[in-house]
């Protein structure tokens, strides 16, 4: 059985649908903590699933490396098999990265390399695109760069805003994600393959 830890920043539904999947007897991987930069929303879905939880509080770019030492040292008390990156919106320190990845994956929402970054919803309207998508990444040493493993198309409809179509981007993200955690608990996926630092 994989074991997942899983990093959020806010509401986690993504995380919630991954706990929803992880659920079942059938899945072959396991939620076994959840993380986070602060007192985030989406912390009660771990509560509600009875997943244990911790939060390394941000305290500033300045303290980027100490924040990352401490949140490596919890992920190390866990030992995960995998660490999910679930809308975590802080740039892991180059150590965790490498300390960690490949075994460490990102859902991103936009089809990388388009629209890299934290704004990648408004940033995909704001040059007028037609169509977006949604990534699951590793993470390597760059932003939003790393190896591909599963990605999808999402249309921009007229007249959509930076939250109506982030709310069409997320189920698909969430397909994406379940499904790349799976194959990777199954073997179908070799993620040390796919190394890029
Ligand atoms: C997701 O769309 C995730 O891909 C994105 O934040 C959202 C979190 O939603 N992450 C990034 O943009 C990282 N660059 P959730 O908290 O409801 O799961």
């Amino acid at each position: 059985m994989l074991t997942v830890a899983v990093l959020i920043s806010g509401t986690g539904s993504n995380l919630r649908a991954l706990l929803e999947a992880a659920a079942s007897s059938a899945f072959p991987a396991r939620v076994i903590v959840v993380g986070a930069d602060r007192e985030a929303s989406g912390l009660g879905h771990a509560e509600e699933f009875g997943i244990p939880s911790f939060v390394v509080p941000w305290r500033g770019a300045d303290q980027r490396e100490a924040w990352g030492e401490e949140l490596d040292r919890q992920l190390e008390v866990w030992g995960p098999d995998l660490i999910v990156l679930s809308g975590l919106m802080r740039l892991l320190p180059a150590g965790v990265v490498a300390r960690w990845s490949p075994r460490l994956i990102n859902t991103h929402p936009a089809y990388l390399p388009e629209f890299p970054g934290a704004h990648a919803v408004r940033d995909a309207i704001a040059a007028g695109a037609t169509r977006t998508g949604a990534s699951v990444i590793v993470v390597d040493d760059g932003i939003d760069t790393g190896p591909i493993l599963a990605q999808e198309r999402v249309e921009i409809a007229p007249g959509d805003d930076e939250s109506a179509l982030h709310e069409r981007i997320k189920p698909v993200e969430r397909r994406l994600l379940i499904d790349v955690v799976r194959r990777v608990a199954t073997g179908e996926l070799n993620l040390d393959l796919t190394a890029s630092v």
